[in-house]
């Protein structure tokens, strides 16, 4: 369906879960607060969501988190999903951990590809940042490999990765020919004392080294990322600039938090409450409505530069 700007939204971010095996400095609180069972949406819920968001026109879906593959019966989630009607895709965004356990089932559900996020090849660093053993990762990308499942890399970069960690994970990226994709950091709650890497301090780098950048119009996965060519490297590099290269205008997505509030912009407290309306015995043509409405009323764009994150990215799924 169309927003009020006229732009597409046919893409639902769902965050099954709020918690996670790791704890990514940039993603969580020090002390991570999580949310009670009971205010998680059931499978069911999700469904019954799912179904209107498909008569809406919303065909693609990401599952996100916290960590998705934490929550118990994610792949059969992910199968009742892409058996839908309408569902034109399934995709997930993962850290990857604990794929080398759930590949099998996750490969018969029907997901079409992945993104899995690794921000430094370093097995120090990953431990400093996200608290966790890079080993299992890595088994996860030899385990996505195996299953024949596509992903890409999704890296937040941040200070004191350097010229030779970007290599690094350039080669890794090389090695599984995954597309690997930049992430600006967005400053949230939890992480106002890191400084990412930006973009185009990224590209300057390249050009620093001899290396020539050029921009690649193909289009890889439905998302924000704009992508480049690197001399000597064979697999697409993606930027994804939500405030030095903000891309609103383009927005084609809303998403779902795991206690059930259709958010409207990443970030923006606009939104609705679905759980309130599931609960409280509303009706699917009610809970469509009310969704219509809701998609409709997206605002613009984000306001990053102007309000201070109240909220965390574990809270919302990225
Ligand atoms: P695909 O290319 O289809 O795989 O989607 P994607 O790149 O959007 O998915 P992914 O979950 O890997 O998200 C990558 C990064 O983009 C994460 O850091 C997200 O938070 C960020 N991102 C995705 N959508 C939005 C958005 O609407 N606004 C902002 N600011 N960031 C977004
Ligand atoms: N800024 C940018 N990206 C973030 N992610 C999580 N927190 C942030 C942040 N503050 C990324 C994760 C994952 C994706 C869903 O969101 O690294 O790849």
């Amino acid at each position: 369906m169309k927003d009020q700007y006229k732009r597409n939204i046919d893409y639902l971010r769902i965050s099954l879960t709020d918690r996670c095996n790791l704890h990514c400095r940039y993603c969580q609180p020090e002390v991570a607060c999580h949310v009670p069972h009971e205010q998680i949406l059931r499978y069911e819920e999700l469904l019954r969501i799912c179904r209107a968001a498909v008569r809406l026109g919303i065909s693609k879906f990401k599952i996100t988190g916290g960590e998705p593959l934490v929550r118990k019966g994610c792949a059969a989630f992910i199968r009742e999903l892409r058996r839908l009607e309408g569902v034109a895709q399934v995709t997930l965004t993962t850290n990857g951990t604990l794929l080398p356990q759930l590949l099998p089932e996750l490969a018969a559900s029907g997901l079409d590809s992945m993104n899995i996020s690794l921000d430094t090849t370093d097995v120090q660093q990953y431990r400093e940042l996200t608290g966790g053993d890079i080993k299992t990762v890595f088994a996860g990308l030899a385990a996505a490999r195996e299953a024949g499942i596509p992903f890409k890399l999704n890296c937040v970069p941040l200070a004191g990765l350097g010229f030779d960690g970007v290599r690094q994970l350039l080669k890794l990226a090389e090695e599984y020919q995954a597309p690997l994709r930049f992430i600006e950091l967005m400053p949230l709650a939890c992480n106002g004392s890191l400084q990412g890497i930006s973009g185009s301090a990224l590209r300057q780098l390249w050009e620093q080294h001899g290396l020539q950048v050029t921009r690649d119009e193909q289009v890889y996965g439905n998302g924000p990322a704009s992508y480049y060519r690197l001399s000597g490297c064979s697999v697409p590099i993606g930027f994804i600039e939500p405030i030095h290269n903000r891309f609103c205008a383009a927005c084609n997505r809303v998403r779902l938090t795991s206690v059930g509030f259709l958010k409207t912009c990443l970030y923006s407290a606009e939104g609705l409450d679905l759980a309130v309306l599931l609960r409280s015995g509303a009706d699917d043509a009610r809970l469509e409505q009310a969704m219509q409405q809701t998609i409709w009323q997206k605002p613009w764009g984000h306001k990053f530069d102007v309000t201070p994150a109240q909220f965390n990215m574990s809270q919302i799924g990225g």
